[in-house]
């Protein structure tokens, strides 16, 4: 299949009667790309997991042109919901709510809840409108990868599976929604995001946060669950500053090549090392994080050494949470 990358401005109207051909379209969010398809049909729905590679188990998000749009996709809407939806939508938060019987059970590979949000992004939502129902779209990379915060890392993974990937520039978050579970007894968030825990707190009282990281070496029996290796071919390690005084000089110090990702200038590494500087604040950093990730995966290290940030405040929270999954605790050998 030949995969067309191409402006949005020219081709929202192509790419709208693609998803309502049952075809899929990848598109830009505020957080990352999305891979959309109608999340109404059952056959739309299953050429995403197709396309990506996606476990059968691993629920998608629907996304809505207006959060008026909402109740006709669940069966019941709480006035929790009601409250979230005015405060943060559109926005990047994802509500977990009783799916209704508009939607495809795809889009629960085999749950009953479905995962909803209207994303804060002009293409996306003209998209949305233009086709007048929900889309189903997860991030638009194979599993197991790093999500695409521009339409050229969805065409590096995705050509040659999709007929058309939307540019609409990078996405300006860069890291993927908050989930939000309201089917619990009290809200839990499923994974941060850029809507923190504060934020929602400060909203509508108690929420709390699912800390659920698997072991590596659990991953083979639990694909498409959290501890994913990002770069298959460039083992990357995450190092506390602490573990960085303690093995910097052994570090500086190899022959082969180690790529660096920092947020801390005054941490470097000499040639034939290379350093990438990330921005120091949490939403600089997130914006810029998957892309360096891939720059890192793309200059032919030994190894990708990401200095963890030592704050959890704000959304740090969520980059910090991203970190532990694309890599591996560094250690000493
Ligand atoms: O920012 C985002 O959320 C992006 C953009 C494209 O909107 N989408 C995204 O989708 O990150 P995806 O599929 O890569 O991640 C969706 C997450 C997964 O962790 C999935 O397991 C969870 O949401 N999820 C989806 N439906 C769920 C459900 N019914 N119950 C629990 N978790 C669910
Ligand atoms: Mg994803």
């Amino acid at each position: 299949m030949q995969t067309l990358l191409a402006p949005a401005t020219t081709h929202l109207l192509e790419a709208a009667a693609l998803l309502a051909a049952g075809d899929l379209v990848a598109f830009p969010t505020e957080t990352v790309y999305g891979l959309g398809a109608d999340a109404r049909s059952r056959a739309a729905v299953e050429k995403i997991y197709a396309a990506k590679g996606r476990p059968s188990g691993n629920p998608v998000i629907v996304h809505l042109a207006d959060p008026a749009d909402a109740p006709t996709c669940v069966t019941t809407w709480p006035p929790l919901a009601e409250k979230l939806a005015q405060l943060f939508w559109p926005g990047p938060l994802t509500l977990i709510l009783p799916r209704g019987p508009l939607l495809t059970d795809a889009v629960s590979a085999g749950r009953s809840t479905v995962a909803l949000r209207c994303p804060n992004h002009p293409v996306a939502e003209a998209l949305l409108r233009t086709c007048g129902f929900p889309i189903a779209a997860p991030s638009a990379n194979r599993s197991g990868f790093t999500s695409p915060t521009t339409a050229q890392h969805v065409y590096a993974e995705l050509a040659g599976r999709i007929p058309l990937i939307l540019d609409g520039g990078p996405s300006t978050i860069g890291l993927e929604s908050t989930v939000l579970d309201l089917t619990s007894k009290t809200p839990t968030i499923l994974r941060p995001g850029a809507i923190t825990q504060e934020m929602l707190q400060s909203a509508i009282g108690p929420v709390l946060t699912l800390h659920q990281f698997l072991a590596p070496s659990t991953s083979a029996i639990s694909p498409g669950q959290h501890h994913r290796h990002y770069a298959p071919t460039t083992p990357a390690f995450s190092i506390s500053r602490i573990d960085w005084s303690a093995h910097e000089e052994k570090i500086r110090t190899r022959s082969d090549k180690i790529i660096l990702i920092t947020y801390d200038p005054a941490i470097a590494l000499p040639a034939p090392h290379e350093v990438l500087l990330l921005p120091p604040t949490a939403e600089k950093y997130a914006a810029a994080l998957y892309a360096s990730l891939r720059q890192a995966d793309d200059l032919t290290a030994s190894c990708i050494l990401v200095l963890l940030p030592d704050n959890l405040e704000g959304m740090w929270a969520a980059v910090v949470d991203r970190l532990h999954r694309a890599t591996i605790p560094f250690s000493i050998t």
